[in-house]
């Protein structure tokens, strides 16, 4: 290892020495030469001896030093050429390093159908048990795909459109006899009255889902509504029948799922 290091050391002395040399060896030439020449005009003047016969021509003297590098010329620029082709692709570079480790996956699905209606299965008897409790409480009520539910509390009409959204329902609106006869089951077991999702629209007696579309089915009482635009809510008396309230009166919460 050391050796090597020097022997490299070594190597570009030996180098640089050559390089001095050549640089030294050309200078002094020219030196020689000029000398040379002083020398001879020197002895050519102020010799003793009379002026004979012109000798013969001299030799021809060596060749001068290289001049310097003249300055570029000053010719008028061309025009820029046209690109080059695409030259042809470079070879692929090195593999890259190995990615960060992924999450784990989801469990894959069971394959075992056996399991999975037993599981359904299992889960449909409970729920019907849970149903049937909350029915005979007075606290839920099935019709068809639809499920009504009560808090058993009453308050104003926005606060139950809140109440019943918080807990991923809407506010009881009942769109046929059927639900209409569901719904007033939950308001016969509370005896009292229990606001309905509809509102009044521009034109008093007007009556609309809160959506904004069209009621397609009704159930008012006598005579109602009869606001004419006041009385924006509409209310389930304990005989099923509808009624245009003041939103801010307290009635039951019913929501539907
Ligand atoms: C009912 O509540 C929802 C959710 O808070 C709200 O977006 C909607 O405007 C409310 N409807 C009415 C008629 O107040
Ligand atoms: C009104 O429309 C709803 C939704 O399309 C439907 O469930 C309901 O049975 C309709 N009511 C009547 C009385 O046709």
């Amino acid at each position: 290892m050391r050796s090597g290091v020097l022997m490299m050391a070594q190597r570009h002395l030996l180098s640089l020495l050559l390089l001095e040399w050549a640089l030294i060896g050309s200078y002094s030439d020219s030196l020689e030469f000029e000398e040379q020449s002083t020398m001879h005009s020197t002895t050519l003047c102020n010799g003793p001896w009379t002026t004979g016969w012109p000798g013969r021509d001299g030799r021809d003297g060596r060749d001068g030093a290289k001049g310097e590098k003249g300055d570029p010329g000053e010719g008028l620029r061309g025009l820029q050429g046209d690109p080059g082709r695409l030259g042809p692709p470079g070879n692929p570079g090195p593999q890259g390093p190995p990615g960060i480790k992924g999450m784990k996956g989801e469990p894959g699905e069971s394959h075992s159908s056996v399991t999975d209606e037993q599981l359904i299965s299992d889960l449909q008897t409970r729920l019907l048990k849970l149903t049937a409790a909350l029915e005979l409480y007075g606290i839920v009520i099935q019709v068809g795909e639809k499920f009504f539910a009560t808090s058993g509390l009453a308050s104003d009409f926005l606060t139950i459109n809140m109440t019943c959204h918080e807990i991923g329902g809407t506010i009881a609106t009942p769109r046929n006899e059927e639900e209409n006869a569901a719904m007033l089951k939950l308001v016969e077991k509370h005896n009292t009255y229990a606001f309905l999702g509809l509102k009044e629209g521009k034109t008093p007696g007007e009556f609309y889902y809160l959506d904004g579309s069209p009621v397609n089915y009704t159930n008012w009482y006598a005579g109602m509504p009869d606001g004419q635009g006041s009385e924006n809510c509409v209310e389930m008396y304990t005989d099923g029948t509808w009624n245009d309230k003041y939103c801010s009166k307290s009635r039951l919460t019913i929501c539907e799922f």
